[in-house]
Order: C-alpha cells, then structure tokens, then sequence
C-alpha cells in the first residue's frame, strides 16, 4: 500500500506538471518521436508517447483512420475496430462484452478509446501490453475470441484486399516510404496505433472550468469535482490527473508506471474471487491477491460509455456511486453472490463512504461534466467513408 501511494504522490507531480508548472526539477524529457508533426492538443498539454520505431506523420495518422473504419480488415467483412469502438461513445460501445465479427462473446467491455494514447498499459488488466503496437495486434489477429479474425490462413488474402486497391496502396506508399512492401499486419498496426493517439478529448465542461471560465460547471458539479479530488470519496488516488487514471504517461513523464486496482465488484464464496477467466492481473500472474485488480480507467466521456466496469455489469453511474458509498458491492444471488464490501484483496481506499443523497448526485454531476460533445462529432476522427 505505502508503494502504490508513493508512487501517486510522483504521479501527482507529473500530472501537475502536465497542466503546465514548468518545473523541469522533477519532469526530464524521454525520448519523443513526435517530430514535425502537428498534434491537435490544447495548450499546456503534453502529446501521449510516441514509439522511436513508430514515428507520428499525418500520412500515417489518414491511413489509420480509414483501416480503423474499413470492415476490409475483418476476415469475413463484417466488422471494423469501429464497430465495438463508436465516435458517438466515445469510441466504447453499448454492449455489455464485446462481440466479434463471427458473434462469439468476449469476456470483457471495450473500452473507450478516448485520450487512449496516454495509457501506460492497454486492456483492462495486462501489463505485457504497454504500447497501442504490442495491444492492437490482438483484435485484428486474436483467435479466443474472435474480434476481426484474420488468423494465419486468411492473412494473405485480406492484405490483397488492400493490395488491389489503387487509394490504399498510395495512401500505404505515402505512410511508410522507407518500406519496400508496406502492406503487411506490422505496418496495419502502425497506422492504426498512430491514428489511436489522435483520439484525444480536452474540451469538456470540466476542461473549460480548469481554463478559467468559472461558469462552466454549476454549483451541483463543483461540489462534485471537490468531492472527488478530496478525502472523503478518495476518487483522485486512482483516477488521477488530468487523465483520471494513474496507468498513463506523457512524452515528458519521467517515470511510467502501471497500477491495477481491487474496487470490490466481487466476492464470489468470500474468498475474494472474481467471475472465472475475468479476474484481471491474477490472470496473468496466478498470484491470489491480484485477483479482481484492474486498471483504473479513465473518466473522460464516461456519461457516454455505459455499461460500465471491465465486464459491463453496472449500468449507470449511479450503481457505481452506491458501490463507493457502500464500500463495494453486494451480490445476494445467482452464481456471483458475494460481498464485495468484504473482499479481502480491495484497495484501502475502498471502505465505506457513506455519501449523503447531496453528494450521490453532485459526484454523478460531475462526472457527467467530463463529457466532450466536441470530441464525438470531431469529423477528423470520423468515419472517412461516410464523407464519400
Ligand atoms: C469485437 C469487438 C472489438 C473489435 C472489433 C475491436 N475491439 Fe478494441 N476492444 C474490445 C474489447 C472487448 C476491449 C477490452 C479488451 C480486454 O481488456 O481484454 C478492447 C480494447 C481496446 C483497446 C485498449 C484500450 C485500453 O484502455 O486499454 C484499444 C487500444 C483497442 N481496443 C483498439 C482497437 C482497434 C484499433 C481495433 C481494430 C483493429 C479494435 N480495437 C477492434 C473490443 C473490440
Ligand atoms: C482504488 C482505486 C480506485 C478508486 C479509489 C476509485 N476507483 Fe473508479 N475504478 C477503479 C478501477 C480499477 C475501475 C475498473 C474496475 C473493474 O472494471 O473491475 C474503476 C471504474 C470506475 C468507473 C467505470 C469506468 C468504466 O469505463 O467502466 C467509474 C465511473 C468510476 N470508477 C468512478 C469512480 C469514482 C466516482 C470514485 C470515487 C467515489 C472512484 N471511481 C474511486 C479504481 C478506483
């Protein structure tokens, strides 16, 4: 525990430092490969890191956004990454799993990819998976589940879907020039990791309240964002920054961390189990008390990504808000029963809060201040296809 919170108090510093003190004391520069390019960010933010082997250009950002949109790219042309990620969610989607292009269920909820350039770790719990580049390999390759399936037997000919086609194979040329054939996965996955840090949000209510127009949030949201950013509801510890997660970084963070956290969402037999197969790090490191710890998602456009949490099991803000004031959620039947209250692996910052009815709503206010109407109608990061 005193780890995770000496390295919030870091975090705090790099996320002070994001929103503009200069203080190059703590921040020292790390490598950015984001040379000439012109990144669409307000100022006093910080463009997310950039691979050295993956450099931004606005070639490469154009071809990302069509494949990201193109069904070309699933095996049997159903389904593009667009489809479980929607602009008008905030690039999530309403269901509760994901569902692939041959309908099998994932186990868990897409994510929003809003700001998703800044994570420090991508899926909801696996710390393997540190840049876009290792991450978005898996939906277009995976096979348990299947997302866009285009596994070993199918590879060639859905890159000559690409190959027959005069706009794309310039738009590939135009991407990557230095590449002698550049209609491969790996350069797929290049643009689409470039494209993925474009989707960036910093035009909510709450971004023009932290500008200095004092009228952009009411009375109710302000309590709500004291409230969250104070002692009491504790919110900040993990969702921290101006990212609302303590799992990111920028091109000036000088140190980059990955956190995976116990909310008590579940208690299955008091033992502190999570549904099987979903039991977050545990998965990857079979240790029990990394059982049900993921990652601290952001909050960002939160207002638009229901249903919520890494399985989609909370429906509304207002679920998750009584979970916080119970400390954890209880379960009372079916085969998840369980006190999530009593989970022995929960984060300390998980206890009873015991909100009053002013202070549900006031944090549900707020949160719904994080929304960036901007940002979901952006027709940069649209569908190009939709123009046509
Ligand atoms: C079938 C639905 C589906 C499709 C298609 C899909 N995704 Fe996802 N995406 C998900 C789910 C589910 C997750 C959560 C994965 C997990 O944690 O196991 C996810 C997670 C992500 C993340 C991680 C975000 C984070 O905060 O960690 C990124 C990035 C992403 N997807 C990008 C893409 C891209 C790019 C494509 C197209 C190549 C794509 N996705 C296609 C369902 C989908
Ligand atoms: C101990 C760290 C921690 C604290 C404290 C915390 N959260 Fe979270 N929060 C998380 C994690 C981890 C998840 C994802 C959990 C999961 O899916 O199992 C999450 C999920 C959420 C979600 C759903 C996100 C999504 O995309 O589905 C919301 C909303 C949320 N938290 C709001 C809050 C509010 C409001 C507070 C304060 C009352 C708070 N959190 C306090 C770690 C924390």
């Amino acid at each position: 525990m005193s780890k995770q919170l000496h390295a919030s108090v870091l975090l705090t510093l790099a996320a002070v430092a994001i929103i503009g003190c200069d203080s190059s004391t703590v921040i020292t520069e790390t490598e950015s490969s984001s040379g000439s390019f012109e990144w669409d960010l307000p100022e006093g933010i910080y463009p997310p890191r950039v691979p050295a082997d993956n450099p931004m250009s606005k070639e490469k950002v154009e071809l990302g956004r069509y494949l990201f949109y193109d069904k070309k790219l699933s095996a049997n042309q159903t389904q593009s990454c667009s489809s479980c990620h929607l602009q008008e969610a905030a690039f999530a989607d309403h269901n509760m799993v994901g569902v692939g292009s041959t309908g099998v269920h994932a186990l868990r909820n897409p994510n929003s990819l809003t700001n998703t350039g800044y994570y420090t770790s991508y899926s909801w719990a696996n710390p393997a998976l540190g840049t876009l580049e290792r991450f978005i390999v898996m939906p277009i390759t995976g096979d348990d589940p299947i997302e866009l399936g285009v596994v070993p037997e199918v590879e060639d000919e859905v890159l000559a879907r690409f190959d027959n086609n005069e706009t794309y194979r310039k738009m590939f040329k135009a991407a990557f020039p230095e590449a002698e054939n550049p209609i491969t996965l790996e350069y797929i996955v290049k643009a689409l990791a470039s494209f993925n840090r474009t989707l960036n949000s910093f035009n909510s209510p709450y971004d023009q309240y932290l500008r200095g127009d004092a009228d952009a949030l009411d009375a109710s949201q302000k309590r709500g964002l004291a409230l969250f950013m104070g002692e009491k509801a504790e919110c900040f510890h993990c969702h921290e920054g101006i990212h609302f997660s303590d799992s990111t970084a920028n091109e000036k963070s000088f140190n980059v961390n990955q956190f995976f956290h116990n909310i008590g969402l579940y208690n299955i037999g008091g033992d502190g189990s999570y549904p099987e197969g979903n039991q977050g790090l545990y998965e990857t490191t079979m240790l029990e008390q990394d059982k049900g710890r993921f990652k601290a998602p952001s909050l960002r456009n939160i207002e638009l990504t229901a249903p919520y949490m890494h399985d989609g099991s909370m429906a509304t803000l207002e679920e998750i808000i009584a979970l916080h004031s119970n400390g954890g959620r209880v379960i009372t039947e079916g085969p998840y029963a369980g006190d999530g209250t009593q989970n022995p692996y929960s984060s300390d910052f998980i206890v009873p809060k015991n909100f009053t009815e002013q202070e549900k709503e006031d944090l549900v206010a707020f949160l719904r201040s994080l929304t960036d109407t901007e940002f979901i109608t952006n027709p940069k990061i649209s569908d190009p296809f939709k123009e046509q």
